[in-house]
């Protein structure tokens, strides 16, 4: 980072008191390294670096080279965020950077530049649970635009993403998550992955067999749909990933796959993978009546069929539906600055800096 603005002589160490201003997010959780600036709800600046060209050749992350690659681009990716929104360091208020859940030795490395730099300018120091953060970037809209009020609460969430699946309620936009239900074995985006690895399609895969499967007949091919008993609000997504190997395996038998064919392999899993989503959802607000909004964040958001499905969801039952913009349903920093806003309300404790990193997430956040 470039050498910032010497620092007023009271600032370092400290835990100076200023008015709620600019927040600094920061996100290394898994395979993207990025930074953004948030004032007053709005995004100043955006920055992700992905890292995707290093682990496609593994199709899924490595843990070690993710750790590296954080450490390498975590320092120009900060100075980026914050030279694009016009700030020096001891300009913020606040750092707030995800600490859990995620791969302990890459979040370590976030972790470390957020108190690094909270304790360089006396700017409060805010560890965000990346869960939580999914469903605040609800609160986002894209870069420079005037954010959306705050969802209507009490609210149903879903992060569904690729590490994660889980349905929670928020009694209030900025409260902790009341967790309802989660994924037994696969999160939904990691059974797109594998299905894409299955079928030799780039990864990640779920945004390609989310374009192939819109040239697809969801007919053809009956994948099941994981139900796990009438009242389960949790997922499953293990049988519905074997069903399609096997599937493919069978085709595969006869000779090469045709583009249709593929096509249609592709709508059929995403008819079934969907289906559990929104099956889930209808069955959380079945339980959950006084929900009035329903918030749906993670990578897997991105996905025009689940896009599409909890729009009419939402129509039928009078709901509010808040889904970010896509550059924000991937994993970014816009999201933990807003998860961390909502932190800054709360007053500040003395041992703000010893919170560290965990790998796992609480039983609330
Ligand atoms: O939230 P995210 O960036 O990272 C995690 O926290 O995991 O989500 C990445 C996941 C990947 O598994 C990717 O395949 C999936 O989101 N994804 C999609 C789509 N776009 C990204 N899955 C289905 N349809 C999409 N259009
Ligand atoms: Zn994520």
């Amino acid at each position: 980072m470039t050498a910032p603005d010497p620092p007023p002589a009271s600032a370092a160490g400290g835990s100076a008191q200023r008015p709620a201003g600019p927040v600094l997010g920061i996100e290394s959780s898994c395979d993207e390294t990025a930074a953004a600036v948030l004032l007053d709800g709005r995004v100043l600046s955006s920055v992700v670096a992905s890292q995707h060209a290093l682990h496609a050749q593994y199709r899924g992350v490595v843990p070690e080279i993710a750790s590296r690659a954080h450490a390498e681009r975590i320092e120009p990716v900060i100075a980026q965020a914050l030279g694009q929104a016009g700030l020096t360091p001891w300009d913020l208020t606040a750092v707030a950077v995800a600490s859990r859940p995620g791969l302990i030795g890459s979040l370590l490395v976030g972790v470390s530049a957020a108190k690094a730099i909270a304790w360089a300018t006396g700017a409060r120091f805010l560890p965000v649970d990346h869960l939580r953060a999914h469903l605040a970037a609800t609160e986002l809209a894209p870069v420079g635009q005037p954010p959306p009020p705050p969802p209507p609460t009490p609210a149903l969430g879903l992060v569904v993403s690729g590490g994660h699946t889980s349905m929670s309620i928020l009694d209030a936009p900025d409260a902790p998550m009341r967790p309802i239900g989660s994924t037994r074995d696969d999160a939904a985006g990691e059974a797109y992955d594998k299905l894409a690895a299955i079928l030799g399609l780039p990864y990640p895969g779920g945004p390609v067999v989310d374009r192939l499967a819109a040239a697809g007949d969801p007919a053809r091919f009956d994948l099941p749909v994981a139900r796990l008993g009438p009242g389960s609000l949790d997922f499953s997504f293990s049988g519905l990933k074997t069903a399609a190997l096997y599937l493919h395996r069978r085709l595969a038998a006869t000779g090469p796959i045709d583009h249709q064919t593929l096509a249609d392999l592709c709508a059929g899993f995403q008819r079934a993978a969907v289906g559990a989503l929104l099956l889930k959802l209808s069955r959380a607000l079945d339980q959950h009546p006084a929900c009035v909004s329903v918030l749906i964040g993670g990578g897997v958001a991105c996905n025009s069929a689940l896009r599409a499905g909890a729009a009419d969801l939402a129509r039928q039952r009078r709901l509010t539906l808040r889904v970010p913009p896509p550059e924000f349903c991937l994993d970014n920093a816009a999201m933990i600055a807003a998860a961390g806003a909502h932190a800054l309300r709360a007053p500040p404790t003395h041992d703000d800096l010893a919170a560290s990193a965990s790998p796992t997430a609480p039983r609330t956040a």
